[in-house]
């Protein structure tokens, strides 16, 4: 196992990543992410049940899990809150998750488990304290998942984008981030294409995104956007097509094909 990624690090304050906690070929590599400030931490994105063990472990290294104030899920996807479960077993956190995906979530868990543990989200978005700083939970419904939010730290400048941003490539490529982005491209395009919802939503959010003071973009799946190549990713979702900008009544007929 590869050690974690240090984001950030200084006295009070540290983000880590973890790259190659989900490995087999049937599944998509996936980073995970640990943000403590002076002693409290937070689990972003905490994956399926197939890292937790060893994301647990990881965690551990570095930071009490009695000290976990929260598991903080962009969206509901199994490759985000999959081991929702465990998490709930093993550390005092409660879930912050969309409001429109809260009533969802005890799917994942056993009967009653997540009684006053989930904290719902509204639409707008929110601050949430985390030791003497905070996470900023921005909107990006649509990128993909209805309710959406990305993660902004206003310490290390991170943000961190879910499932915008990401690229297909292996737990150790992406530990380096990416500061050109034309050569990258053809690694992001293709998810870009089927998995975000329309133009119109992209320009939402870099409109948005924007105004912020950013250190790097971070995505749920392969590497880092960081140095020129933060801007260069703005103007590239500015003139992506995907989703339903790409859909015709081609796309939705019976079909005739057996498996
Ligand atoms: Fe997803
Ligand atoms: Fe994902």
């Amino acid at each position: 196992m590869f050690e974690p990624v240090e984001l950030y690090r200084d006295a009070h304050h540290c983000c880590l990543m973890f790259t190659d906690l989900v490995r087999g070929e049937q599944s998509v590599q996936a980073n995970q992410f640990l943000v403590v400030d002076n002693g409290t931490g937070a689990v972003l994105d905490p994956g399926g049940n197939l890292g937790f063990n060893e994301l647990f472990l990881g965690m551990s290294r570095h930071f009490s899990p009695q000290r976990l104030s929260y598991l903080v899920a962009s969206h509901a996807d199994p490759d985000i809150i999959a081991s929702l479960d465990r998490w709930l077993t093993s550390t005092p956190a409660k879930l912050v998750i969309s409001r429109i995906w809260e009533r969802f979530a005890p799917h994942f868990t056993k009967v009653g488990k997540t009684e006053g543990r989930i904290v719902g989200v509204p639409d707008s978005g929110c601050r949430l304290p985390l030791g003497t700083s905070e996470l900023w939970l921005l909107p990006a419904h649509f990128l993909h998942a209805e309710g959406n939010f990305h993660f902004y730290d206003p310490v290390s400048r991170i943000l961190f984008t879910g499932d915008l941003g990401v690229s297909m490539v292996s737990g150790q490529e992406a530990r380096e981030p990416v500061v050109s982005l034309a050569a990258h491209v053809p690694r992001m395009e293709g998810f870009h294409r089927r998995y975000m919802v329309s133009n119109k939503v992209l320009r939402l959010w870099s409109n948005m995104a924007r105004k912020l003071d950013i250190s790097m973009l971070v995505p749920q799946h392969g590497a880092p956007i960081a140095g020129s190549a933060i801007a260069e990713f703005f103007d590239w979702v500015d003139n992506l097509q995907c989703g339903i900008d790409l859909m015709d009544d081609r796309h939705y007929q019976v079909p005739t094909a057996m498996l």
